[in-house]
This record gives structure tokens, C-alpha cells and sequence, in this order.
């Protein structure tokens, strides 16, 4: 897999996404959300590949929508600029949320803007504990457009979004963490190897079970509580369909033979 503004290693089943662009702190060109936009659909249906980890180039994240790529030199093509638009809006904040495979953001350094939404987008987080966070667009007499303002609707709670979109002013990881941005911060020598390790773990874990686990959440969080149990019960069946019913005759099968202890354990298998 080879494109313009991303490097993809895969190993151990995840697949880790950088945002290549280090010159431009990795912001996010129209380029990028081809690349991204593309590296999405093809790592979908990729057998190798359970779990994605997206971090950026060097010491950054992403600073980002791409203010000179984007905002200026497409303010008068509008078409060109929807269309732009809607790509960034569409990997973030809904290609992400119901990927059939666990994502991770690994934030590594400065995350401003635009690059909210791939923070929100994605399940799972966890910063360098000196990483730098910012919703600096009203620094430049912006708000948080595109998919901003409903990321930070949806995951934070409203004196920290409304104070931090306001001020402008930056935190870091281990705020991001306190206030529920990301689940944890780590010191920043350990962040690879803690994140990958978390990601192993995940990628351990039945794939198929895995979706469910996310499908389950995101689409039943718009539900009202009857569908809810109603899709509960189809995604059950759809699993012992998908998985030729693994959970009950491996998972449940083999501790009631006294094999292993969920409680305490994965399946071996
Ligand atoms: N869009 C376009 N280009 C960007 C960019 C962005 N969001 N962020 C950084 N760059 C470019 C700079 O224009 C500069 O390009 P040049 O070398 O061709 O002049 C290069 O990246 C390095 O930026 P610089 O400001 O010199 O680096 P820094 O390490 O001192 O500071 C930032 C890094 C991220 C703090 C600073 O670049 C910044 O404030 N960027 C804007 C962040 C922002 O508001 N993002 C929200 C967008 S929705």
C-alpha cells in the first residue's frame, strides 16, 4: 500500500496509519483525505489486519485541516471545496465510528482543530503526556467547523468543550485524559510500545466479536430502547451466523470443560 501522504506498517494484526506530512506538521491536505479516504476502504476487508492505529509523523499528531491547501486555495471553487469537505467530514466522523474493526488514536504531539474529529472518530485514545491539544480555530476567528462542533458534542462534556473552544487555550495529554478526550496519557517514551500493546491485546480478541462489541455501541447509542434489544438480538444472531457460533461452542464450551476463566482470561483460540 503505497500513497502520497500516509505510511501503513502492518504487524501482530494492526495496521498503523501515520499522517506523512512532518514539513506541514501533518496537517491534513486534500491529499490526505484521498489517501485516507482510500487506505480506509482497502484495509476493511484486509484478512491481515483486526485493529488500526492512526499517529502522525515526528513529534506531531496533526495539526489540522490543511489551512492553506484547503480553506484558501479552494475558497473559490466551491464545488471542489464540498467535495473536499465532505471527504474530511466522512473517514472522521463516520467512516471511523462504524469501521467494522477497532481504531486507535495514538497522539504523539500537537492535535489542533480538524484533527479533534479523528481523535473522536476513532474508539480509543492515548497521548504522550506532554502531547498539545488545542481548538485553536478561534484563534483565527474560526469555531470548530466541518465535524468539530459535533465531535465535542458528542465526547466531552459542555463546560470543556464551550471552555476550550472559546479560550482556545492548549492542554495536554494528561488533561485530555482528566476531562475524557482520550482514555490515557502515558509518558511519551512509552506511548509506541504502551499503545501497541493495547492494540495487540484487542487484535487477540475474536474479530468478529470485536464488531459487534463496537456495533452494538455506536449504532444503539441513536436508539430508542425498544430497537435497541431488537438489534441487540439480530446482531446476536448475525454473529453466530459470522462467527459459526465460536462464542458458545469455543468460549462458553471450553470453561464449562474447566479449561480457562473468562472472568479472568481470553480464549486461547
Ligand atoms: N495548515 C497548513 N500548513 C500548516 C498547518 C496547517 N494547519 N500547520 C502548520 N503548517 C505549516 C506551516 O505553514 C509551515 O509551513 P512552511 O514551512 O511552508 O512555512 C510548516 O507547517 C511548519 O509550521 P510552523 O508554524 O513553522 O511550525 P511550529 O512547529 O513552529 O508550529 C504549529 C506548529 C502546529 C503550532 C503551528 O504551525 C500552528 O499553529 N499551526 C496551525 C494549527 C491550527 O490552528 N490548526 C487548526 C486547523 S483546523
Amino acid at each position: 500500500m503505497q500513497f502520497e501522504t500516509l505510511l501503513i506498517d502492518k504487524k501482530d494484526e494492526v495496521a498503523l496509519i501515520t499522517l506523512n506530512r512532518p514539513a506541514k506538521r501533518n496537517a491534513m491536505s486534500p491529499q490526505l483525505h484521498r489517501d485516507m479516504t482510500a487506505a480506509l476502504e482497502q484495509l476493511r476487508d484486509d484478512p491481515g489486519t483486526k485493529v488500526l492505529v492512526i499517529t502522525g509523523a515526528g513529534d506531531v499528531f496533526c495539526a489540522g485541516m490543511d489551512l492553506k491547501e484547503f480553506f484558501v486555495a479552494l475558497k473559490d471553487k466551491p464545488a471542489e471545496y464540498e467535495a473536499v469537505w465532505k471527504l474530511a467530514v466522512e473517514w472522521r466522523s463516520r467512516t471511523l465510528r462504524y469501521y467494522p474493526k477497532p481504531v486507535i488514536a495514538m497522539i504523539n504531539g500537537y492535535c489542533f482543530g480538524g484533527a479533534f474529529a479523528i481523535v473522536e472518530g476513532c474508539d480509543l485514545a492515548f497521548a504522550a503526556e506532554d502531547a498539545t491539544f488545542g481548538l485553536s480555530e478561534i484563534n483565527f476567528k474560526l469555531f470548530p467547523g466541518g465535524s468539530v462542533s459535533k465531535a465535542l458534542a458528542n465526547l466531552l462534556r459542555p463546560r470543556d468543550a464551550l471552555y476550550y473552544g472559546m479560550t482556545g487555550d492548549t492542554f495536554d495529554g494528561a488533561e485530555a485524559a482528566r476531562i475524557g478526550f482520550i482514555n490515557k496519557a502515558f509518558p511519551k517514551a512509552q506511548l509506541v510500545e504502551q499503545t501497541l500493546a493495547v492494540a495487540r491485546k484487542i487484535a487477540g480478541k475474536d474479530g468478529h466479536a470485536l464488531r459487534a462489541t463496537k456495533e452494538g455501541y455506536r449504532y444503539s447509542l441513536e436508539m430508542s430502547w425498544d430497537a435497541a434489544m431488537n438489534f441487540a438480538m439480530a446482531k446476536e444472531l448475525e454473529l453466530v451466523q459470522r462467527q459459526n457460533d465460536a462464542w458458545r461452542k469455543d468460549g462458553i464450551g471450553d470453561f464449562l470443560q474447566g479449561k480457562y476463566r473468562p472472568g479472568l482470561e481470553s480464549h486461547p483460540g
